[in-house]
């Protein structure tokens, strides 16, 4: 029954037909999204990548070739030859692109038949998402699907035009490097030539570039999968894409201006948005201040506000006790939206709060001039006072509050705030807000190693006047050149103006605890290059995937990678990971001591 192409080409896609092309001869290829018989006439909707198009199969054209078309079932591949013609006005489909025209079938090839599909290659159906991944070529099928992936190509497009415009060179770095520990965990790849030795994926080409600095290539981009061992999440993936960026002889505003420019080429060709340039910038002591998070979602408000001063004196044991080992208590007031949140809403949020490590979340309602409070007996008058004025509170208005280290205080009230904003519809989705966060601190203190550790990563300079900081046994306050670009929440973008000279570098190594010959074991070959004419320089790497799922609005990055993994870091399609042969292993000089895994 199949039969060959032969001698016919392809002279459309169906997706892009329209009334301009009625009365041409048309040679179409394609999928079978339907098949309707409407009393005797049978209606097939061919589907290539740009879309679909009715073709009209009549017995009064061919009786044979109207029988043949009765036999079409869903997804099976033809080959249509037939005449554009105009559709009579009421049954014009304005939801179609084609929705003007039909083509009317003369002959018809079957070029492949289909097993029965497990799912509909339609966008609006509930389907599990294993076994979207399991069969990913039907997915990738589904209208938004292809679109997704259509914007990713226009998304890398337009990066490589607005760089190779730019002056940028592309040039690529190994993915068979060397383990760097400090930030993820490394993939490891044994080499079979040094038995017992292993190259490493790289979890971002960061010094390398850097080394491409030195060797004065001066600006230097590349769309590049990055490696990391992480728990992953709806905008993590293992493997994912960066465009990544270095420059010299340039300061933050440089660099700043580059990725503006690659995001607003991005948005205006992938998605015909046009954004508002330059972004708005903040730092990072200001947004933790606001928003409890580096990467605050600046589409609306109900910002944290700092109520320590109040209970210092507090008779309320958990406020004050927290403030006395050093903590904070902020609050958010929801301004007048008391009204829409069910005393079993405000405990689910508590539950939340806990679940994300805070001891509780203490509230208070305003309603009828009455407070209400599960710890409303325990506020002095002059604290009730207090906070009615710092948090301006009004009739319909309800505050949370937290009690806690810095840390766990700005966490746990940054979620609350955004489970408050999508709950109560404050979020606005048509917004694309884009802020920069600058002047992170350099260094941030680990409790459970006992020592600082880069906040970006080890080769971030400090600004200049705090150098000499790195010397002090309090490191804490040290700022450092390091920005990212945050859109609607999401950390897009992160980068640095990284050190140049060889002894702050060595300064940076001590104050994060690396021995000489540790920094030197690990790094050297960076140590070195520095010695030999390394020019001033910084950079960024943007996060691909994540700006795609946001341009596509898709709910993860997974929905904007042809071929993601699952949470478990898995690929359904392909079944990787797989065990190997013992004599594949053999070879490697590998000896498994792993538990069987559990079916
Ligand atoms: P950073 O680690 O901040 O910086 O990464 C840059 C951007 O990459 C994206 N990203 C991810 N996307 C998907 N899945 C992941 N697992 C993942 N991890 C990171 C984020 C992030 O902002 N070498 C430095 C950059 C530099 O300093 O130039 C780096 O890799 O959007
Ligand atoms: P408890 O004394 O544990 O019964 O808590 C009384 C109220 O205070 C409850 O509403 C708790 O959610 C809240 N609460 C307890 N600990 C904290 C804290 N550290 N920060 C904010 N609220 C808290």
């Amino acid at each position: 029954m199949l039969e060959h192409p032969g001698d016919w080409t392809r002279t459309d896609y169906c997706g892009e037909l329209r009334s301009e092309d009625i009365g041409r001869d048309v040679v179409l290829m394609g999928w079978v999204q339907s098949n309707r018989d409407h009393g005797g006439v049978i209606f097939i909707d061919l589907r290539d990548r740009e879309g679909l198009v009715q073709v009209v199969f009549s017995p009064q054209v061919s009786g044979a070739v109207h029988e043949k078309a009765g036999a079409l079932r869903d997804e099976w591949v033809i080959a249509v030859r037939g005449k554009v013609t105009s559709r009579s006005p009421e049954t014009v489909n304005k939801n179609l692109p084609t929705g003007e025209i039909e083509v009317v079938a003369g002959e018809v090839r079957i070029l492949n038949t289909s097993k029965v599909i497990p799912f509909l290659i339609e966008d609006d159906i509930n389907v599990d998402e294993l076994l979207r991944l399991r069969h990913r070529y039907l997915d990738l099928r589904r209208p938004f699907m292809r679109d997704n992936i259509i914007t990713r190509h226009k998304t890398v497009t337009a990066t490589r035009n607005f760089l190779n415009g730019a002056g940028f060179l592309e040039i690529e770095t190994p993915y068979l490097t060397r383990s760097t520990p400090e930030g993820a965990r490394d993939f490891l790849v044994p080499s079979r030539l040094n038995p017992g030795e292993f190259y490493a994926l790289p979890q971002s080409p960061q010094l390398l570039k850097q080394t491409l600095m030195v060797s004065g290539f001066d600006r230097y981009y590349q769309i590049v999968r990055c490696f990391r061992d992480e728990d992953l999440r709806a905008d993590r993936q293992p493997e994912f894409t960066q465009i990544d960026l270095e420059m010299s002889f340039v300061r933050e505003d440089d660099i700043m201006n580059v990725v503006e420019g690659i995001l607003k080429s991005i948005f205006s060709e992938a998605a015909g948005i046009e954004i508002e340039t330059p972004f708005p910038r903040m730092k990072y002591d200001e947004a933790m201040l606001r928003y409890g998070s580096d990467k605050p979602d600046t589409r609306f408000g109900l910002e944290l506000e700092d109520i320590s001063g109040i209970f210092r004196d507090s008779q309320f044991q958990v406020f004050s006790c927290a403030l006395k080992k050093g903590g904070i208590i902020k609050a958010l007031n929801l301004k007048g939206r008391a009204g829409d949140l069910s005393r079993k809403e405000i405990d689910d949020l508590g539950e939340a709060a806990k679940s994300l490590g805070a001891k509780g979340l203490a509230w208070i309602r305003v309603s009828d001039g009455e407070w209400q409070s599960p710890i409303l007996k325990v506020f002095s008058d002059q604290e009730k006072e207090d906070l009615k004025n710092a948090l301006r509170l009004e009739d319909g208005d309800i505050v949370f509050f937290a009690a806690d280290t810095p840390h766990i205080v700005n966490m746990v009230l940054s979620h609350i705030r955004l489970e408050l904003g999508e709950k109560l519809g404050l979020i606005d989705h048509g917004r694309f807000n884009f802020l920069w966060v600058e002047e992170f601190p350099l260094l941030d203190y680990d409790p459970a190693e006992k020592r600082y550790v880069a906040m970006h990563h080890p080769f971030t300079s400090p600004r200049e006047e705090d150098i000499h900081l790195l010397d002090e046994a309090d490191k804490s306050g040290i700022r450092s050149r390091a920005y990212d670009v945050v859109l609607n929440g999401v950390e897009i973008g992160g980068g640095s103006i990284r050190i140049y000279r060889k002894d702050v570098q060595e300064k940076l190594f001590k104050a994060i605890g690396l021995t000489d010959e540790e920094a030197r074991a690990k790094f050297g070959f960076l140590l070195e290059a520095l010695e030999f004419g390394a020019p001033p320089h910084g950079g960024i790497a943007l996060g691909l995937d994540r700006i795609v799922m946001l341009i596509t609005g898709a709910d993860s990055i997974r929905d904007v990678i042809a071929f993601p993994k699952t949470q478990k870091g898995a690929c359904p399609l392909t079944e990787a990971p797989s065990p190997v042969d013992t004599a594949q292993l053999l070879e490697l000089g590998i000896k498994l001591d792993v538990k069987e895994k559990k079916k």
